[in-house]
């Protein structure tokens, strides 16, 4: 990620957008921000495919029917695509745990790490049965796969650990279904938002391959997410992203500014409305590619429904959750020192 502070205030229109919807006196107007329900067909195009085939891996992985999901892409911003929540009540709960339970533990590399280093973040926050709001709110980001250097914005074999397979095969799913065939999953960070959080303008270039798309799957709180062009000039478009959206940057958009000035307290809460009876898949015939132990997942799924829900709930009611994945190598590469 890379600030640029080069260009002229006034022709810098994609911080005056950004000044805008992070004000809170005054408060930003968001009438002309883009949602997927009052979507007017001048800014937006559905172009869900009639025909898709199915994928019996999407229901294990918190997904709906894949026939059932709603593609938009904006007319300004070719390349964006958006996604209209994907996810089952079941899959936003199975996803916003994993980010909370799993993805930060060690040997995944955390923000809080500078400062102190924990081998389970979570099960620290509750060390003494109560929640310690303050370690809590302290985890602003969690890197998977090549770590993202912040410094350097340099990934390194040296600075690495292992992609989650659950992940990894989620990002298959959607990948397929968008028709990248190659696409594999090496790199994420995990961000997490508080009420007050932003992310600043910034494009994502530090991967080999700058040609694969990139998925961020959000989950919590509700977001304004700025998408602008290549250089800070262009006026951004906003767009208002929920619990369970995903955005894809392809093509012409993949390397385009974008940002996140404001939280928004979420409408509905999709990971709240659970059906009443809910059968689990039998995840048997099922041929996935990286998931070896599919019954963890359900074993998840299962715990997700009864009593251990509810300290994952208190946090997302008042947080986001972004995974932001990327593909860091060009296809017949298997290593960053083969170029
Ligand atoms: C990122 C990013 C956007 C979001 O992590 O690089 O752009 O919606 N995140 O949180
Ligand atoms: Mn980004």
């Amino acid at each position: 990620m890379q600030e640029n502070t080069s260009l002229p205030i006034t022709e810098d229109r994609f911080m005056k957008t950004f000044k805008y919807f992070k004000s809170n006196k005054p408060k930003p107007s968001l009438k002309d921000v883009i949602t997927a329900e009052k979507c007017s067909d001048h800014q937006v195009i559905n172009i869900t495919a009639n025909t898709v085939i199915e994928d019996p891996r999407a229901e294990l992985l918190g997904l709906k029917n894949l026939r059932e999901w709603q593609v938009f892409t904006l007319k300004k911003h070719p390349g964006l695509l958006f996604i209209r929540n994907p996810f089952t009540a079941l899959g936003q709960r199975y996803w916003i745990r994993k980010c909370l339970e799993e993805y930060p533990k060690k040997p995944n590399k955390l923000n809080i790490d500078i400062e102190i280093t924990l081998e389970d973040w979570w099960r620290e926050c509750f060390r003494n049965g109560e929640c310690e709001k303050q370690l809590q709110k302290k985890l602003r980001w969690t890197t998977l796969g090549y770590h993202h250097n912040w410094d350097t914005k340099v990934y390194t074999e040296s600075n690495k650990s292992k992609f989650p397979e659950d992940l990894a095969e989620l990002s298959d799913v959607l990948a397929k279904y968008l028709g990248y065939s190659d696409f594999t999953a090496e790199a994420a960070i995990v961000n997490y938002y508080h009420m007050n959080s932003t992310l600043s303008a910034h494009t994502d270039h530090s991967e080999v391959n700058l040609k694969a798309p990139l998925f961020s799957f959000s989950f919590g709180q509700s977001a304004i997410f700025l998408i602008g062009g290549r250089d800070k000039s262009v006026e951004p478009s906003a767009l208002l992203i929920n619990s369970g959206d995903i955005v894809v940057m392809s093509k012409e958009a993949r390397l385009c500014y974008h940002a996140v000035p404001k939280i928004l307290p979420a409408v509905d809460s999709p990971w709240d409305v659970l059906d009443t009876e809910i059968i689990m898949p039998d995840s048997k015939n099922i041929n996935f590619k990286y998931i070896s132990q599919s019954e963890d997942i359900m074993l998840s799924m299962k715990e997700n429904i009864d009593n251990k829900w509810h300290r994952f709930k208190d946090y997302i009611k008042e947080s986001r959750i972004n995974m932001n994945v990327r593909q860091v190598l060009n296809e017949n590469q298997t290593s960053i020192l083969m170029q």
